[in-house]
């Protein structure tokens, strides 16, 4: 006897894990994470203070690290190199230097593990003795002279052989002008994963930290999002799907996921989400402390983050999360 005459139970769906399973709308799987990986010229690797469990990367760390993810099923990594200050002036000339770190890394990356979709970032942030992602001229970031830039940078990853590359510098106009340059090239085969709707975001404070990227004066306001704005992240991926981009980014991932989804349902290309710095802290410092359930927490995130619309997701958590999902 139904005692509350009711025919429609949706618990029924939830019975066991079994049917659980049956009924789940979001399956992650390790080839859809990206794993960001950092890296120094020091011949030892470094702990990084400001993300627990994160590492500096010698070069031959990075390449062991990276076979160590892909064992567990991570397919693609992205790289943030650490510049010594002396390498850095206020165009940031060291990012188009063939014989730096980043194109030294990408080819021990392809040469070791050569399965690994190499992704690389293109933004003066780590080069530029002002701290910000374009050239500065009087407290005023100048947007085509860094696209000139920008587009030097992105040639000189290509020549490395990387395979995507990742303007996430927000300056206008960027993603046509690189399809340009790598195409005239004859890098045709090199994709943009454009860092479409990048928000000014405090989130970003524990990779600066890893980077000793921090801008030296000012924000980074007048490029990077306004964290208030929605409709603005359409407009940008509109331009940038419009200028060749082969997949669309959306940075930071959780507290954004509105825009995930916005930009899922308004675009056919690929989405990827960043899960950033301090989210990862977020749930390492919770984890730490006892206070959550770091695995339980980690797979929610980013399940979260796929639900609303990501096709692909970087996290710090990558090895670790391919590890749990297998
Ligand atoms: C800069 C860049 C930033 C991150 C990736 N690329 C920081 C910034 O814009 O200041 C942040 C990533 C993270 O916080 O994990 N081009």
């Amino acid at each position: 006897m139904n005692e509350f005459d009711l025919p429609i139970r949706p618990r029924r769906n939830r019975r066991s894990e079994a049917i659980r399973g049956l009924v789940r709308e979001t399956r992650l799987s390790p080839s859809q994470l990206i794993y960001p990986l950092f890296l120094h010229e020091d011949k030892t690797d470094t702990a990084l203070e400001s993300l627990p469990g994160q590492t500096r990367w010698s070069l031959d760390g990075l390449t062991k690290e990276v076979a160590r993810a892909h064992k567990l099923g991570i397919n693609a990594v992205v790289l943030f190199p650490k510049v010594p200050d002396a390498k850095k002036n206020p165009t940031g000339d060291e990012c188009w230097n063939d014989d730096g770190l980043i194109p030294h890394a990408i080819k021990a990356i392809k040469e070791t593990v050569p399965g690994v979709a190499v992704i690389t970032d293109v933004a003066l942030d780590p080069y530029n003795s002002d701290g910000h992602d374009g050239i500065v001229r009087d407290g005023v970031i100048l947007n085509d002279e860094t696209v000139d830039v920008l587009c030097k940078q992105a040639l000189c990853q290509a020549r490395a052989g990387a395979d995507i590359v990742a303007p996430s510098d927000m300056m206008d106009g960027r993603v046509g002008a690189i399809r340009a340059a790598l195409d005239d090239d004859g890098f045709t085969d090199v994709g943009i994963l454009s860092y479409a709707a990048k928000y000014a975001s405090a989130f970003y404070g524990p990779f600066r930290g890893a980077l000793d990227s921090a801008p030296k004066a000012g924000d980074k306001k007048t490029y990077q999002m306004d964290p208030a704005n929605a409709r603005e992240a359409l407009r940008e991926a509109e331009l940038d799907e419009a200028e060749g981009a082969d997949m669309l980014m959306v940075k930071p991932a959780g507290p954004y996921l509105d825009v995930i989804s916005l930009l899922r349902d308004f675009s056919s290309l690929p989405i990827a989400a960043y899960q950033v710095s301090g989210e990862y802290l977020m749930i390492k410092a919770a984890a730490k402390s006892g206070w959550m359930d770091e695995r339980a927490a980690v797979l929610e995130s980013l399940t979260g983050v796929a639900r609303a619309g990501a096709d692909m997701i970087l996290t710090y958590f990558a090895p670790q999360a391919a590890e749990w999902l297998s």
